[in-house]
Order: structure tokens, then C-alpha cells, then sequence
């Protein structure tokens, strides 16, 4: 697939997804926001894609927010659809995706940048970066999921600290609040998100895709994660992953999973 805004690599079943637009530090228009749910739903249906890592192109940025230039001229109405369908379209299709999502933030994940960072299944950061909402200096608020997902990671006083201040955090800090969950350096960042997409690559991904929705379940309203977490245990159980790594373990060789 061909894409301006964005560059896709697959290195053995882990597809780097980078955004590329460094002279805007990345920041998300509307082109980009549609390239990366196109290049996530072609990842969706791709045998050959196992695990995906999301990262910013350059050494400056993740991504420095939604475009200001592309809605600075928005109306209330324009303004909640805009917020309505990157929800869908991404923020909220990356969530929920089947696929483990790790974000490697690489530099300034600010604005609708943090809140892509929030939507993976869980990030990991280099030194250097710089993490924060800062939509209310703009005399906004986050608007693809941040004020949501930020409390759940780091709780409540943290999240209201950080959206009313509109400041930045660093790595360090972010690694204290459980925001990221590493920090390397800059130059290892990319390296270690490979090795532990090696390491999650060696499970069942079947077993992982139903791990996902059964975490996922107690975040959404009206829906009991327990039970979620029985149908999805009780589903594994009818699967040829289950049957392979089951019986590898007993005859003390290692699983080869077959998938879906
Ligand atoms: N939307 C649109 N353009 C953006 C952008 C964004 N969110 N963030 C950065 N850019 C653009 C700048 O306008 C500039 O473009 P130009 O060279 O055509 O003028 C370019 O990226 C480089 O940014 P610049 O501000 O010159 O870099 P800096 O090192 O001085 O500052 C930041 C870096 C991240 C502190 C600063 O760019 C910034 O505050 N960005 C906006 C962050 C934000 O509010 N995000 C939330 C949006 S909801």
C-alpha cells in the first residue's frame, strides 16, 4: 500500500508503523488519521502481521498533536464530528484492536499524539520525550479519548494535573505515573519495542486476541469483564492453539502455534 503520511515496514510478522510528516513534527490531519486506520485494517486482515509498533519519523516527535492549522476555523458542530470519527476510526479501532499495538514514543506525544500513545496496548519511551495534553491552552480539550483513557493509566489528580496545567511531562515522570512502562534510550527505543514484540510473538496469538477484549471489557460501560474473561477462557479451549501448546508443554517441546 501507498501512503503519504505514513511508512509501513514488516520485519517477520512485526510491521513498524511510523508517522511521517517530521517538518509538521507529526502532527495528525485528517489525511494521516485516514492512512493509519487504512494502514491498521489492512494489518487487521494480514496473516504476516503478528505484532505492531507505532512510532514518529525523526528524532523530534511521536506526534505533536491533532493539526491545529486543519480545525482553527472549526464550528461546534464541525468540531464533534471531527472528535466522533477519529474516535472510531482510530483511536478507539487501535484499542480495540486484535493485534498488540506497543507505542514507542520517540519525542514530543502531545495532544491528540499522547492520546494515539493511549490507545496502544501499552507504550514504552526513549529519554527524550515529552508528554502532555495541552488542548486547553488552545481553549479546547482532548478530544480523541484522552480525557478518558489518561485517568485510567495514571488516575484521576494526575490526569486533571496534567489537562489543566496543559504541561509537559518527561519519560521518567511518565514511567512513575505508569504511563510508559520503559524508557531506553533514544538510539535503543526502536530495538527494545522488537524485542518484546519477539517475546509476545512467540505466544498464542489467538490466546492474545482474546486477552485483549477480555482487558478491554472492563473498561466499557455496561459490560461485565468477568464474564468476558469466561467466554474468552471457554473459547480458547476450542482452538488449535490451545491444543498445540497444551500438548508441547506436556511432551516438553516448544509450542508451534498454527493460528487462526
Ligand atoms: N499542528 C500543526 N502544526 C504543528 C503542530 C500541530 N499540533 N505541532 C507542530 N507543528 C508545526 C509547527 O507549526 C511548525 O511548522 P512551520 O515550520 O511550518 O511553522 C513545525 O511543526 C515545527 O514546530 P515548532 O513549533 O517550530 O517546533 P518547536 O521545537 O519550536 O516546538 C512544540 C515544539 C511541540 C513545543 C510546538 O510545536 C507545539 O507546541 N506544538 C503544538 C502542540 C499542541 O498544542 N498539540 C495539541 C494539539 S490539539
Amino acid at each position: 500500500m501507498e501512503f503519504e503520511n505514513i511508512l509501513t515496514e514488516n520485519n517477520d510478522g512485526i510491521l513498524q508503523i511510523s508517522v511521517n510528516r517530521p517538518s509538521k513534527l507529526n502532527a495528525l490531519n485528517k489525511a494521516t488519521i485516514q492512512e493509519l486506520h487504512e494502514a491498521f485494517w489492512a494489518a487487521g486482515g494480514d496473516d504476516h502481521v503478528k505484532v505492531i509498533i507505532l512510532t514518529g519519523s525523526g528524532e523530534k516527535a511521536f506526534v505533536a498533536g491533532a493539526d491545529i492549522s486543519e480545525f482553527s476555523g472549526y464550528s461546534s458542530e464541525e468540531g464533534k464530528v471531527l472528535a466522533a470519527e477519529g474516535q472510531k476510526n482510530l483511536f478507539d479501532y487501535i484499542a480495540n484492536f486484535p493485534k498488540p499495538v506497543i507505542a514507542a514514543i520517540n519525542g514530543f506525544a502531545l495532544g491528540g499524539g499522547l492520546e494515539l500513545a493511549l490507545a496502544a496496548h501499552f507504550r514504552i519511551a526513549s529519554e527524550n520525550a515529552k508528554m502532555g495534553l495541552p488542548e486547553v491552552s488552545l481553549g479546547v480539550i482532548p478530544g480523541y479519548g484522552g480525557t478518558q483513557r489518561l485517568p485510567q493509566l495514571v488516575g484521576k489528580g494526575r490526569a486533571m494535573e496534567m489537562i489543566m496545567t496543559a504541561g509537559m511531562i518527561d519519560a521518567n515522570q511518565a514511567l512513575q505515573y505508569n504511563l510508559v512502562n520503559h524508557v531506553t534510550s533514544q538510539e535503543e527505543l526502536l530495538d527494545f519495542a522488537d524485542e518484546l514484540a519477539g517475546k509476545i510473538l512467540k505466544n498464542s496469538m489467538v490466546a492474545i486476541k482474546s486477552a485483549i477484549k477480555a482487558v478491554n471489557a472492563n473498561y466499557e460501560d455496561g459490560v461485565n469483564g468477568f464474564e468476558t474473561e469466561i467466554e474468552e477462557f471457554g473459547r480458547c479451549f476450542g482452538t488449535a492453539d490451545f491444543e498445540e501448546g497444551t500438548s508441547a508443554f506436556l511432551n516438553k517441546r516448544k509450542a508451534d502455534f498454527p493460528g487462526e
